[in-house]
């Protein structure tokens, strides 16, 4: 005669596995954090735009902070009007904006004086810094001979944009995307052509801020997962992740947890996620960055909101590999719309469905895990209009 199950048992390896899940052998490694500060924000700004909040990697170097609060290369500093500066060891000083310490790390700058376009035709270089472009893009700038009036620009079919803060005069400076520019076809001076960090990719015209990213220390996944990133001890210059949000109950919490809530949980969730993951499923679509995500973004970059592709859906874009006759499969440019940069015998590229826009594999993988529409059409793959 066959043996019942056992209820007790059965009941038994269930609490033993929560107990697994819900209690770690090992404690998570702590991390040494110090506190978010910000300098106090100038009274004349805008009141939308706070002052930005400083946390590791960043420090206030001359305010109050230790060095062991922030890396090197990422102390900040107060003006007396309350204003955030980063100094750049080759070109000087610039008010921060903001900070971004999500996913995409990355902080946008200003000119102190409300002229970055001079900044980047005199001394602006990233040399020695910890930080490089998030988004380049080469502009040539243009003396011209002719009065301050955008549409002299364009109406030669370029699209040349004018820079007042150099513009004086009878003299006109404009910026033209390098690669829409060809020497001649201005009658005006050429001033030099210099790489631009915009702060978001469909810019045409140099603004007044620019945006940079950072690669070490790299904290941004970490802080994605609602985690605590900085050194992982008092000395060292390790840098880790803790405080992971499921790692960090205390131990008498995690068993009332395991009891109370864990077993008729369990079963509930299973039962319920089956249902809301393929209602999830269904309705899953991208969302499209519109004009007002665009400003949000601008002010207030340490509020992030995810709108890009997961990697298994951009690993399913068609992957391409140039032969050496660079020819494309559809009639496209021979330039990638993303970097600039002319395709190379060899190089892989990735084209959208739908649209078969091509795109170098890294330039685009790293355009849709931020947004997840085509960069030159805006469609999203996953929209079925
Ligand atoms: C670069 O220019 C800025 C002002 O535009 C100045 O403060 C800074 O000292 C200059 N740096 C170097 C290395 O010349
Ligand atoms: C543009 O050219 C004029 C005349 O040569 C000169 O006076 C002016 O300073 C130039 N502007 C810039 C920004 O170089
Ligand atoms: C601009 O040009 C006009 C005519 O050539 C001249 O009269 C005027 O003084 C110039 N203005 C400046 C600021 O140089
Ligand atoms: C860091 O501190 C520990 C204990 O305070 C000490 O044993 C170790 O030698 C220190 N390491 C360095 C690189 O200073």
């Amino acid at each position: 005669m066959p043996s019942l199950p056992r209820p007790n048992l059965t009941i038994a390896s269930l609490l033993a596995l929560f107990t697994h899940l819900l209690l770690p052998q090992t404690p998570a490694t702590a991390v040494q954090v110090c506190g978010i500060v910000s300098c106090p924000g100038s009274p004349t700004n805008d009141l939308s735009l706070s002052p930005p909040l400083v946390q590791f990697p960043f420090w206030l170097n001359r305010q109050r902070q230790s060095p062991r609060c922030g890396y090197q290369g990422f102390d900040l500093s107060c003006t007396p009007g309350g204003d955030t500066l980063l100094q750049l060891p080759s070109s000087g000083e610039f008010s921060v904006k903001s900070i971004n310490y999500y996913s995409t790390q990355s902080i946008t700058l200003a000119d102190p004086d409300g002229c970055f376009p001079r900044r980047l035709l005199g001394n602006f270089s990233l040399t020695g810094s910890a930080f490089r472009p998030l988004i380049p893009r080469r502009f040539t700038f243009l003396n011209c001979s002719y009065g301050a009036d955008r549409s002299s620009g364009t109406s030669q079919g370029m699209p040349a944009t004018l820079v007042p803060c150099l513009s004086e005069g009878n003299y006109t400076v404009m910026s033209v995307p390098t690669r829409y520019y060809s020497e001649g076809s201005y009658p005006c001076e050429e001033l030099a052509t210099v790489v631009v960090p915009l702060p978001w990719p469909f810019w045409s015209d140099v603004e007044d801020v620019i945006s940079l990213t950072w690669d070490v220390p790299d904290c941004g996944s970490c802080r994605k997962r609602g985690g605590l990133c900085g050194y992982k001890s008092v000395n060292g210059t390790e840098v880790g992740c803790s405080n992971v949000p499921g790692t960090g109950l205390p131990r008498s919490a995690k068993y009332g947890v395991v009891l109370g809530v864990g077993i008729p949980g369990l079963l509930c969730v299973i039962g319920l996620a089956s249902f809301v993951f393929g209602k999830i499923k269904a309705h899953r679509r991208p969302t499209r960055p519109n004009a007002a995500d665009v400003s949000n973004l601008i002010a207030a970059q340490s509020v992030t909101i995810s709108m890009g592709l997961d990697r298994p859906t951009i690993e399913s874009y068609p992957k391409t590999q140039l032969g050496e006759s660079r020819r494309l499969p559809e009639p496209n440019d021979i330039t990638c719309p993303i970097c600039l940069c002319e395709y190379q015998p060899k190089e892989t590229l990735r084209s959208i469905p739908d649209c078969n826009h091509y795109f170098h594999v890294d330039c685009i993988d790293e355009w849709l895990r931020l947004n997840g529409t085509c960069p030159l059409c805006r469609n999203s793959p996953e929209d079925p209009s």
